[in-house]
């Protein structure tokens, strides 16, 4: 169980993108410990997003770090435009990466925070050389590509087995999860060792708005302690 502070990192996926900065204000009035930008291809995923023009575009209008969650087939391509739009952290695949290791050293080279990200069906050790170099491991508890999809409730286990390996090897690190995330599903993640939730309809798509969306996450994300 992890008994440190639970940070929110809302997904603006889910955002309303004509109002995307007045929405991203509202989050961090609402107390958001950072923004999670999702980078779709169409490739890596089935779905295309947003690229470095959304990440440079918020960058004046926040003071919160901008986490750049990239879905995209060989991230090492775009790491310096993202890290020049802004972003303060990068997170990469497990999946489909053949050199990691070499991509998450550039990203350290860029001067950036570094996170490994693995799919559902990819297992805990698959992180465990690549531990002690990342800032932070993020869950998919979906399989990437769409907000609004449901809690795949057998990643609870493996979320329990990462925060074990992250204590072991790299305390410190934080365990990110993404997908499904709301008041029902973040306290089975907190109990699991999960200290960052990722969540994109739990806080813009919510019909009560974005500062009430973000106050029952975080009560709820806490209840579990
Ligand atoms: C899914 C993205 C998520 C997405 C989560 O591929 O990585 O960040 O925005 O959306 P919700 O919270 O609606 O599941
Ligand atoms: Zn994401």
């Amino acid at each position: 169980m992890n008994k440190g502070i639970v940070k929110l990192a809302p997904s603006i996926l889910s955002a309303d993108f004509a109002h995307l900065g007045k929405q991203v204000g509202e989050a961090e009035q609402a107390g958001a410990d950072r923004i999670h930008v999702d980078v779709m291809d169409g490739h890596f995923v089935p779905n295309i997003s947003m690229g470095p023009l959304v990440v440079q575009s918020l960058r004046p209008v926040t003071r919160l770090p901008l986490e750049t969650h990239l879905m995209i087939s060989d991230p090492d391509l775009y790491l310096e435009e993202f890290a020049e739009a802004g972003s303060d952290s990068l997170l990469v695949h497990w999946e489909g990466n053949n050199n990691l290791h070499r991509t998450v050293q550039r990203v350290k080279a860029l001067g950036k925070r570094v996170g490994v990200v693995i799919n559902p069906a990819s297992p805990a050790l698959v992180l465990e050389e690549i531990l002690q170099d990342v800032d932070q491991v993020l869950v998919m508890t979906v399989n990437p590509g769409f907000g609004h999809q449901h809690f795949i409730h057998t990643t609870l286990p493996k979320i329990r087995r990462v925060r074990q390996m992250i204590d072991e090897i790299r305390p410190g690190c934080d365990l990110e999860v993404d997908g499904g995330i709301d008041a029902t599903t973040a306290p089975l993640v907190v109990d699991a060792g999960a200290n960052v939730l990722v969540a994109g309809s739990a806080v813009f798509g919510a019909g009560e708005g974005v500062i009430a969306a973000m106050n029952r996450l975080r009560a709820a994300a806490n209840e579990s302690k």
